[in-house]
């Protein structure tokens, strides 16, 4: 079953119209968009890509300047020509058309090394050059797309250089990780307290920006259908579940201090879990949609070290064969301790203590190296009351289930009973399936373009707040601190392309559930 009939296609026609109309008729003030880390993979891979994207699409400002900084050597000409091969290789739309040579004169590089000042006078005078040219309300954006251990520095020798005290006019975009656990988290949102305000702190975490998370918002709270539904009266688990099937990669120095519950739990998945177990806001501002979602992380239960010891999983893979092809254990890969005690798995099952989802358990997991790349929303709901259908005809049975699937596939499955066609009655589960792919024909933007616009359009929405980041991490503290001081005596315990370790089956199926995964789709 599709829903895609006409009637709903002209709304959703309707919807483009006006979300364009919001986007690209507002009249952006000029932009500078600074770029930390200019030189490096981020960079590269996804905020060249999505600014190039915004501007081929008509979304950047009339008038913006982009000025990569970094400690390599470039010219203008060299920068714009790296920066051509980055987007060719990286872009969602594929290798850069005729308006690239307008969009590359836009690029500018100033070399920058955080310990020498000069080099931000430099940065400064190139700055004001612009804005001179632009006029008084050009807005500046600073984007750290660096190691955290640069972040003070950077944002130090803006207020040094005088560069961050127009409240209105300068913003600092943060890329995670935001802090390293709950301390630094909070020693960073002080330092950056004295040096900006709230309103100028934009704190990525990129899976906020992705198509179908934003939706989860639109699904909840623009139908009538589901909120009546969505509680403890109804539901009887909930599962977010982020797999990956690629390895740590060239990350391995970063990820020996990372870790699966720093990396994904203690940002995305948890973001995920406010989404799912937020109250509605009275409206879409910023404010009032980051509060409801800080009271969620508020409401979690703490983490008691019985919790840990039962509710929680970690794991490391070791080698195996995917798709063919050996690949190493993580204790073998580059800049890893070959008795590394981090965890590439993480699962963990949380409550809620409110009112709408007492007793309701909430199971994350994540991992690297797992059978499948997927990230989804699993709602399983309560059984029917009474069963009135013979033992025959309920052979099939599943309780009805919502799947919100991220990615690859952006969709949202309904399962639900219905009768086998037939002399018999016979019940089989089935999907009501909406299908962005089906149901749209452009692609959707990658997050970090609806992201860069927002942070350009001075949206705050869809960025995590101070408080916010703090909450997350109080609650994974206890569990990293127990894993930390606890070094796991099975690691590797699970093998490269599998469903990760054994326990964290034992985890839901305790329970009576099982992980739920999305069948594979053949490779178009
Ligand atoms: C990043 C993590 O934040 O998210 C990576 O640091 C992870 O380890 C990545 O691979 C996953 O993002 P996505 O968008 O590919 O699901």
């Amino acid at each position: 079953m599709f829903f895609t009939p006409t009637g709903i296609n002209y709304q959703v026609k309707l919807i483009h119209e006006s979300h364009i109309k919001m986007k690209t008729k507002a009249k952006l003030n000029p932009t500078i968009f600074v770029i930390f880390g200019g030189t490096g993979d981020l960079n590269k891979r996804k905020l060249a890509p999505a600014l190039y994207n915004l501007f081929i699409e008509g979304y950047m400002p009339d008038k913006f300047a982009i000025i990569g900084t970094g400690r390599t050597e470039y010219t203008d000409q060299g920068y714009k020509d790296a920066l051509e091969d980055a987007v060719c290789a990286f872009s969602r739309t594929g290798k850069v058309k005729e308006k690239w040579d307008r969009f590359g004169n836009t690029l500018h590089y100033c070399p920058t090394d955080f310990a020498a000042p000069k080099t931000f006078e430099n940065l400064r005078n190139t700055i004001e050059k612009y804005q001179q040219e632009y006029g008084k309300d050009t807005q500046v954006i600073f984007y750290l797309a660096v190691a955290p251990s640069f972040f003070p520095i950077i944002a130090e020798s803006l207020k040094k250089h005088k560069l961050t005290e127009d409240e209105d006019n300068s913003r600092i975009v943060i890329e995670k990780p935001f802090g390293y656990d709950l301390d630094s988290a909070k020693e960073l949102n002080t330092l950056l307290s004295t040096i900006f305000t709230e309103k100028q702190i934009y704190r990525i975490d990129h899976y906020l920006g992705k198509e179908a998370v934003q939706n989860m918002m639109a699904f909840r709270f623009a139908n009538a259908l589901f909120e009546p539904l969505w509680n403890r009266q109804y539901i009887d688990h909930v599962q977010i579940s982020v797999t990956e099937q690629l390895g740590v990669q060239e990350r391995g120095g970063y990820y020996e201090g990372a870790g699966a519950l720093r990396d994904m739990i203690q940002n995305h998945l948890l973001q995920l879990l406010c989404l799912v177990g937020m109250e509605a806001p009275i409206n879409f501002d910023a404010t009032e949609i980051r509060n409801r979602k800080v009271e969620v992380l508020k409401a979690v239960r703490p983490f008691s070290n019985n919790d840990i010891r039962f509710n929680t999983v970690r794991g490391q893979y070791s080698k195996g064969w995917v798709e063919g092809k050996e690949v190493l254990g993580y204790r073998q890969e580059k800049n890893v301790n070959p008795e590394s005690n981090t965890e590439t798995f993480a699962a963990a099952k949380f409550y809620i203590d409110n009112w709408r989802w007492q007793g309701v358990p909430f199971y994350l997991r994540t991992g690297k190296r797992l059978n499948q790349t997927s990230s989804l929303i699993a709602i399983q709901f309560k059984d029917v009351p009474h069963q009135i259908f013979s033992g025959n005809a309920t052979e099939n049975w599943q309780q009805n289930r919502l799947i919100i699937s991220i990615q690859p596939e952006m969709s949202i499955r309904m399962q639900v009973q219905a009768k086998r066609p037939g002399l018999n009655m016979i019940l089989n589960p089935v999907d009501m399936v909406f299908d962005y792919k089906g149901t749209y024909k452009n692609d959707s933007p990658e997050a970090y373009e609806t992201l860069l616009l927002d942070a350009i359009m001075g949206d705050q929405t869809l960025f995590m707040r101070g408080d916010q980041v703090e909450a997350a991490w109080e609650l994974v503290m206890p569990i990293l601190n127990s894993w930390e001081n606890k070094k796991s005596i099975n690691f590797p315990n699970y093998p490269a392309d599998s469903w990760g370790p054994e326990r964290a089956e034992a985890l839901i199926a305790r329970d009576g559930f099982h992980w739920f995964n999305l069948p594979l789709k053949e490779k178009e």
